[in-house]
């Protein structure tokens, strides 16, 4: 569920055929009457079915959060209690890396039994004051992580990380990602955006170096192998069922890798 990219377009296109068949064996009729209410009820029925058709909502909340710059930081956010039913005790030290980690690493901090830090990979310049202050204290720092983590080995059960990944190059890539293995114990979770979101605007893009390049599950997948970076199977089950239960759709794609050590 998680890994299959979100295709409004091709599912209305897909829907849409539905309509015209009907339309088109009315041809075959004598009454040219017929026919005409035939065509006029066929396009009754696409309309009806574009604006009501299974699934219909879900796609056109996910559209429109999209089109106002959507996060995966947000996304974090939605699936935490899916992410809880995951992890369970492995959610005592998370650290978050991506931009606006500051409302993550908040929100992570009142769950309870729970500590949080976070790494913001760009300029702070519009932080707010709660956010200063995660900084001053320590918990979220400011860091390059194109470069090694200011962290020791296994120093958090858990590593999450949003967006980040999407201003990466394959060579960054290879070494971030064993990066945010080498910190974490109990594996690192991927949110990663789908390809065909809209992302930063274009105002932004000095903060992020480059423009985000959405990459299919299938690069990812492909990505992993080619890495040795090994999939948290048993994670990928249980966030599945989770989500399942509580008809949670991710807006991104959500990948569970282990740690290994
Ligand atoms: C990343 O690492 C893989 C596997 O070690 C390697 O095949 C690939 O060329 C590397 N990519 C870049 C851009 O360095």
């Amino acid at each position: 569920m998680s890994r299959r990219p979100v295709n409004p377009a091709r599912r209305v296109a897909d829907g849409g055929g539905m309509p015209f068949v009907g339309s088109s064996q009315s041809k075959t009729r004598s009454s040219p009457l017929i026919s005409i209410g035939l065509v006029v009820t066929g396009a009754v029925l696409l309309v009806l079915y574009c604006y009501s058709g299974p699934g219909g909502q879900s796609d056109k909340h996910i559209v429109s959060r999209v089109e106002g710059g959507a996060s995966c930081a947000f996304e974090v956010q939605r699936a935490m209690p899916i992410l809880k039913k995951t992890y369970g005790n492995s959610m005592q030290k998370v650290l978050h890396v991506g931009p606006d980690t500051c409302s993550v690493v908040t929100q992570l901090l009142k769950e309870e039994d729970t500590e949080a830090w976070g790494v913001e990979p760009y300029e702070l310049d519009d932080a707010d004051s709660n956010c200063r202050s995660l900084v001053r204290k320590g918990i979220v720092r400011v860091a390059d992580i194109k470069f090694p983590l200011p962290y020791r080995p296994k120093s958090f059960s858990l590593v999450i990380v949003s967006d980040a990944v999407d201003y990466l190059s394959p060579k960054y890539l290879n070494k971030t990602i064993p990066e945010l293995a080498r910190v974490s114990t109990a594996g690192v979770v991927i949110f990663a955006g789908y390809p065909g979101q809209s992302r930063a605007k274009v105002a932004e893009l000095s903060k992020f170096g480059r423009p985000a390049k959405l990459r299919s599950s299938s690069w990812w997948i492909r990505y992993f192998v080619q890495n040795k970076l090994v999939e948290n199977e048993a994670a990928s089950k249980k966030f599945e069922q989770a989500s399942k239960k509580r008809s949670y759709k991710p807006a991104c794609q959500v990948f569970h890798l282990n740690s290994n050590h």
